[in-house]
């Protein structure tokens, strides 16, 4: 598995991927709000703009395909900033997910390492990542990556979240 920068060279790959979440219905996290878009192209140049040069509003962002034998099995991102107040309470750097299809392979918890070897380049340390205490598959994916427990919190709504940290 590699990890790679969203690219038109894999448009129907990205369109194949986004497909599989929308026929089971699941949500798509860490693929910086790809499901809301119709056309990749425009996804793809979004993801460009979120990590070199991001609007004012949002949280400079780099998003990655992971690619085995030529198909996009999951997608992740991590936020660079830690200052803005969702980030550093409950929603955390990192956000991914897998495939509903090939989950349980083990694609999780490798697309995760290598994606924190990508923080490490960019000169990332520390990062919080959050699961809500019942994501029992995302639980386990940080823990596997030496997760550190912190706390768990519960937010306005009542929605409750795990804090680990990763030091890289
Ligand atoms: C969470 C998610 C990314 C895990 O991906 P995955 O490829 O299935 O994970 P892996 O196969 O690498 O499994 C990692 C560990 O979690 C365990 N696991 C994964 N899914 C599980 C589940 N549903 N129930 C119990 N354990 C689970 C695996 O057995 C493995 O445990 P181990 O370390 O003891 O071997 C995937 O289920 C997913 O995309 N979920 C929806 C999105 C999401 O919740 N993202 C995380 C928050 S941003």
């Amino acid at each position: 598995m590699k990890l790679i920068k969203p690219n038109i060279n894999y448009i129907d790959e990205i369109q194949a991927f986004k497909h599989g979440f929308v026929q089971n219905w699941k949500e798509l996290h860490g693929s910086s709000q790809l499901s809301k878009y119709s056309d990749i192209k425009k996804w793809v140049e979004y993801t460009s703009l979120l990590e070199n040069n991001p609007p004012e509003y949002c949280v400079r962002t780099s998003t990655y395909m992971a690619v085995h034998n030529n198909k996009i099995v999951g997608m992740c991102d991590f936020k660079h900033s830690f200052s803005h107040p969702v980030i550093n309470r409950w929603g955390g750097n990192i956000a991914c997910c897998i495939h509903p299809k090939e989950r349980k392979k083990g694609y999780g918890a490798k697309m995760l390492n290598l994606l924190l070897c990508e923080c490490m380049t960019w000169g990332i340390r520390k990062v919080l990542v959050t699961a809500k205490p019942s994501n029992i598959g995302s639980n386990r994916l940080i823990q596997a990556n030496y997760g550190i427990f912190e706390k768990e919190i519960t937010i306005d709504d009542g929605t409750k979240y795990n804090r680990y940290w990763i030091f890289i």
